[in-house]
């Protein structure tokens, strides 16, 4: 989807201008930081100014390695890149944001995004003195005899933070939350400031129901273990004509007060003319908790308090 946004980008801005980006291969990702565009095909990452002028490219795989970048987080704050991948039993890696050639952190052995090539979220979370990278995603760690899988983890982006960088160790536990479904598929997220508040937004399945969920955490709390406790989450529904249970897409709508939210929604029925629509909702008070999704530790895992959010509009 993104990719194929930008590929209308770079085409609209050679049809005004006639210069274009090439680029050896499909583009995967993008994320915006720091004026700059950072484009990530399977081979390379490219940085690139506002203006679509390649600036710096970095290879990501040499021939004969197998490497797929799963995290491309901008770090505004500490003028960083941040992007892991799954070379070699995983890495993570910080590169200066404004020349992506240069190397300012690398560890190996470290899996933070998905293992597999799956849909998953992050982004930096947190205040001005404590902030940590969040990110969402499917188990892949989990073994056929699991019940609770680890679905949200904070990692931290400092080494100065207890347990230095990339640790996801807080005080007492590691800071997660965990769920009790398996299948779980992280759509989209973003951070609000000012207040500073997290929302994931995901798809969950179970053999009887498909659900949309969103999870909300207060991040101007300065510890991990506190951010994962303030946990919020509540169910999204779509719409009164007919339920249509999996988020496709979403955005966040700029509002003063409010955090006004669009999502497409689809019944999974390609037949059906009115398959997928687009609603709108308030959910700037995410209250009460889903079973099924808890801090770890907790027992049971989440019950049902449910609200559910008053759609604005839908068509
Ligand atoms: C930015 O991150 C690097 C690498 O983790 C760290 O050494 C440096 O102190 C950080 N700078 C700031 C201003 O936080
Ligand atoms: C979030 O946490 C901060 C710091 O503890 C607190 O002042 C604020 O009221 C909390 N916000 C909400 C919406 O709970």
């Amino acid at each position: 989807m993104r990719g194929y946004l930008l590929g209308t980008l770079l085409l609209l801005k050679y049809c005004i201008s006639g210069e274009m980006v090439n680029f050896d291969s499909d583009i995967k990702d993008f994320v915006v930081g720091n004026s700059k565009l950072f484009v990530l095909t399977d081979h390379r990452l490219h940085q690139l100014s506002h203006n679509l002028y390649e600036e710096n490219r970095k290879d990501i795989t040499k021939a004969s390695e197998h490497n797929r970048v799963n995290i491309l987080v901008p770090f505004g704050a500490n003028s960083t890149l941040i992007t892991c991948g799954t070379f070699n039993n995983g890495y993570c890696e910080v590169l200066d944001i404004n020349d992506i050639t240069k190397s300012i952190y690398y560890e190996s052995d470290l899996l933070i995004g998905p293992r597999q090539d799956e849909k998953s979220v992050a982004f930096i979370t947190g205040t001005s003195s404590s902030r940590y990278l969040l990110v969402g995603k499917k188990d892949d760690d989990a073994n056929p005899q699991d019940t609770r899988y680890s679905v949200v983890s904070l990692w931290n982006t400092l080494d100065s933070q207890f347990g230095g960088i990339f640790s996801r160790i807080a005080e007492g536990s590691d800071a997660m939350i965990q769920s009790t479904v398996r299948d779980v598929e992280f759509v989209d997220g973003f951070q609000r400031d000012s207040p500073s508040e997290s929302y994931l937004f995901l798809n969950t399945k179970t053999d009887s129901e498909r659900k949309v969920l969103v999870l909300w955490m207060n991040s101007s709390k300065g510890r991990k273990t506190e951010i994962i406790k303030s946990l919020q989450a509540s169910r999204i529904r779509c719409c009164s004509d007919k339920a249509r249970p999996v988020l496709v897409a979403s955005t966040v709508i700029p509002s003063v007060n409010r955090v006004i939210w669009a999502g497409v929604f689809s019944a999974q029925n390609q037949q059906d003319p009115e398959n997928s629509a687009l609603a709108l909702y308030d959910i700037s008070h995410v209250k009460g908790r889903v079973k099924g999704f808890c801090v770890i530790g907790e027992k049971p895992c989440g019950s049902e308090v449910g609200y559910y959010f008053v759609i604005l509009s839908y068509g």
